[in-house]
């Protein structure tokens, strides 16, 4: 079998690694792993793309040098892969000097064989935004982002002759149907291709606007502009230009790994670029769907954005891989839910693996001292069937990890979980106990090999906790870490061995606890939002019109002990106020006093009484009230406060 290289997108380095970020990193890891166990030679390759203006401007904002700031922000990126058990070989940054040397010796080359050129570039410019924007986006002939005006500018810039190209891609793409997946994305840039005439693509930015990025080597006003400079990422990584032996050891890319917002960099620059190289196309580029969050793409605005460490920090790193493995079907969308998050927590690795593990090992231990038992050479029906649908198991993952279906291939893994169940249910090793020793032996025996088999499936997925699994079976240390190919053969599991008990391996989570701690959570948000203060403009306020009134009647409201019903003198008027202040004040105590009220409210009725206005008044929570009040007799009534 051929080497197995793997990708993922380099992220920008400005960004904080957020679930989507995650996902294509698990992704590859999850097939990094499988493949690794498959004993295929394998280079996993990630990293961050580090240049660009917005780079530049944040590092400016904190007063860093670009370089430095890049230098900090990376750790975020290399510490969130580290916590969640990514395997890569290396790791790139678009700053390293190896990397850098290789897109200019690349451009310089492509700029020898004519490939890049020279041309005026015309277009709408959005100063404050740094950005060109196209005709057909313009809003009311101004910048759809700030709306502001801008300026047609014409600059010189170096072009790439992707055009040419268009119909090489058209035939690439149609022969080679594997290059670009699931087929409906392939679909995707064909009709982007068929439709329109492909444009030369433009490489660089005068340095005068964007000085963080890579010089052309032919003109040192310009740097290139990101995409040349990021997707050379996926050679310079593995020694394009510098070690031939490593990189024709690798390249081409088995796949690269993307979302679904770059299949046009992927599918029409890289494919084109490569081809003016010289060098091999990769074999397929695979980009998977979404996260949303309540169906809704992520935004930093929105404050939708999932922070894939809290998950981990609140119910562990295997959990998060699988939950993120398992739920969604590659190249779709998929939305994003904490009770999703539990419920196949709680279903497929608690109430399914672990409790199975634990049920395990909990039999051996007092008929057989701990030992994983000597089958009996007898084979019942029940035996078969199951030996059959663990084994089957992992044909099926094989031909899933073949056709980048991973959750299809852990529900047939937890499918054979549940046919162990169904085996104890059959067998009723419980009962043997009491009658037939030799068949538990048997029976235990079975049911510890399916858990063998079936946790180094998930190993790729859940390595932490499938190495705990298999420690407990009595697996020696250098074999926690499965070989594929003892995956398909019954019967390695060597009796005598000594099992271990261990605390729960995937503990429930209780629910009822997390809803009741969801509750807390919300009422402490609620109080919290009582005391924020809303910012309100001048004219808002002046909206409402106080006066101060003086009290001159007040009584209890019938069948109502927390109102009084007031009537008070306001300038030449009277009129009636119904107040929730009986618990404060009697009301003899409130005549003669002169109090604030709104003036302008709508009437309203509270308990039959018609209520023209609201009393101002001091409250300490529900526990303390004091009206608001002047003894200034020349505002007795009727004056205005403001
Ligand atoms: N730097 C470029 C890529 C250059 S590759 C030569 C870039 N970086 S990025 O930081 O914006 O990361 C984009 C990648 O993150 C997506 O292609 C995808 O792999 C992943 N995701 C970002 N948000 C996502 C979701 N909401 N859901 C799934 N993955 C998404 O673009």
């Amino acid at each position: 079998m051929d080497n197995f290289y793997i990708t993922t997108p380099i992220y920008y380095v400005n960004d904080k690694p957020h679930i989507g970020h995650a996902y294509t990193t698990l992704l590859a890891d999850v097939l990094a792993r499988y493949h690794r166990l498959m004993q295929t030679p394998t280079f996993f390759l990630t990293g961050t793309d580090e240049h660009g203006q917005k780079v530049d401007k944040a590092a400016a904002e904190r007063g860093v040098d670009p370089q430095a700031h890049c230098d900090e922000f990376v750790q975020r990126f290399q510490e969130a892969w580290v916590k969640l058990g990514i395997s890569n070989d290396s790791f790139i940054r678009t700053t390293e000097e190896n990397h850098k040397a290789v897109v200019q010796e690349t451009l310089q080359e492509l700029f020898d064989k004519d490939e890049i050129y020279k041309a005026d570039y015309e277009g709408w410019y959005c100063t404050p935004c740094e950005m060109f924007v196209t005709e057909k986006d313009l809003v009311e002939g101004n910048c759809p982002n700030c709306n502001r005006e801008i300026e047609l500018i014409k600059e010189a810039a170096y072009y790439f002759k992707m055009s040419k190209y268009q119909s090489w891609l058209i035939d690439y793409i149609n022969d080679n149907p594997e290059f670009i997946q699931p087929d409906f994305r392939r679909n995707e840039t064909l009709g982007f291709l068929n439709k329109q005439d492909l444009n030369d693509l433009c490489i660089s930015r005068p340095k005068s606007r964007l000085s963080w990025g890579i010089e052309l080597p032919f003109d040192s006003d310009y740097v290139t502009y990101v995409w040349f400079d990021a997707l050379v990422n996926y050679i310079s990584g593995i020694g394009y230009k510098r070690d031939d032996e490593q990189f024709n050891k690798w390249w081409p890319a088995s796949y690269h790994l993307i979302g679904k917002d770059i299949l046009t960099t992927h599918t029409v620059y890289w494919p084109t670029m490569l081809k003016a190289m010289g060098v091999e196309q990769p074999k397929t580029i695979f980009a998977h769907g979404w996260w949303l969050i309540d169906q809704n793409k992520m935004s930093k605005t929105d404050g939708n954005v999932v922070n894939p460490l809290d998950l981990c920090d609140q119910y562990g790193v295997d959990a998060f891989r699988y939950y993120l493995m398992a739920e969604m079907s590659l190249g779709q969308d998929c939305n994003f839910t904490e009770e999703l998050f539990i419920d196949r927590y709680n279903n497929d690795l608690a109430g399914n693996i672990g409790n199975m593990l634990s049920r395990v090992i909990k039999m051996i231990k007092p008929h057989f001292d701990g030992k994983i038992p000597s089958p009996g050479s007898e084979e019942t029906a029940e035996d078969k069937d199951l030996k059959e649908a663990v084994l089957g198991s992992v044909t099926k993952m094989e031909t899933s990890i073949h056709e980048m279906k991973i959750n299809r291939g852990l529900e047939d893994a937890v499918e054979a979980i549940k046919s162990c169940n169904r085996y104890f249910e059959l067998t009723k090793p419980w009962a043997l106990a009491k009658t037939d020793t030799d068949r538990l032996a048997t029976v235990l025996y079975n049911a510890a090999e399916a858990l063998r088999i079936v946790s180094g499936l998930l190993y790729p997925v859940i390595p932490g906790k499938m190495s705990v699994l298999r420690l407990s079976l009595g697996l020696a240390e250098d074999k926690l870490e499965p070989d594929f190919a003892q995956l398909k053969e019954w019967g390695k599991l060597v009796p005598g061995s000594q099992t271990i008990e261990m605390p729960s391996l995937f503990p429930r989570i209780d629910t009822k606890a997390k809803e009741k701690e969801v509750k807390k959570e919300n009422a402490k948000n609620a109080k919290k939002a009582e005391n924020i203060v809303e910012l309100i403009d001048i004219d808002q306020f002046f909206k409402a019109q106080l006066k101060t009134a003086k009290v001159i009647e007040a009584e209890a409201v019938e069948g109502a002990d927390r109102l009084l019903k007031l009537q008070l003198e306001v300038g030449d008027e009277t009129r009636q106020i119904v107040a929730g202040i009986a618990k404060w004040y009697k009301p003899e105590d409130l005549v003669g006093k002169t109090i604030v009220i709104v003036s302008n409210l709508k009437a309203v009725t509270l308990m039959g009484v018609e209520s023209n206005g609201m009393l101002l008044a001091a409250k300490k929570g529900k526990k303390k009230l004091s009206l608001i009040t002047t003894d200034d007799p020349d505002f007795a009534s009727g004056a205005s406060v403001g």
